[in-house]
């Protein structure tokens, strides 16, 4: 049993992120989509509202697991008993930032491997940051977002 960890803080979960948890399906028995408890970031969704988002647009697969996580990444990778750790790479900019934490998760746990994955082309220029900011001023998030999380954003930024 291949069990994957795909880590995040879905602040909300975009079409992005739902093309990668697809890819790695594939590749992977099992999904465990981790949703990072970090206040320090100060989330738009609380950790339960970013949780809803995930499971309602996860739940046709009973390969995927939908939980919080609080700590060290590393540290649930092991006590899952991961091998992967799944993450997106968009564009180069992303690199960096990815390279340092995969290396420093491979020495906190060896056993589990960082995968990057890349989304489909039409999402590369996709995140969740972006789609916030859109959203703050009513913009066009169709494209997107699955419909409930568009609605949610209506929601939180007051234009329903
Ligand atoms: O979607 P994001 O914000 O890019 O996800 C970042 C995340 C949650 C994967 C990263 O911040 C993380 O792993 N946080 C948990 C704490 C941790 O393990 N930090 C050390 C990383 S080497």
């Amino acid at each position: 049993m291949k069990i994957a960890i795909y880590p995040g803080s879905f602040d909300p979960i975009t079409n992005g992120h739902l093309d990668l948890i697809h890819r790695g399906l594939l590749l992977f028995d099992r999904l465990i989509i981790a949703i990072a408890d970090n206040p320090d970031k100060k989330p738009l969704f609380s950790n339960n509202e970013r949780l809803e988002m995930v499971k309602a647009n996860t739940d046709a697969s009973n390969r995927i697991e939908v939980m919080i996580f609080e700590g060290l990444l590393a540290n649930l990778a092991e006590e899952r008993n991961a091998c992967a750790i799944i993450r997106g790479l968009r564009a180069v900019s992303d690199f960096e930032f990815e390279f340092q934490m995969a290396l420093m998760n491979r020495r906190l746990a060896p056993q589990t491997e960082t995968v990057f994955l890349m989304p489909f082309e039409k999402y590369t220029y996709l995140s969740s940051s972006l789609i916030k900011d859109i959203a703050r001023f009513n913009g066009d998030i169709a494209n997107f977002v699955p419909e409930m999380v568009e609605r949610k954003l209506k929601e939180k930024f007051g234009f329903l």
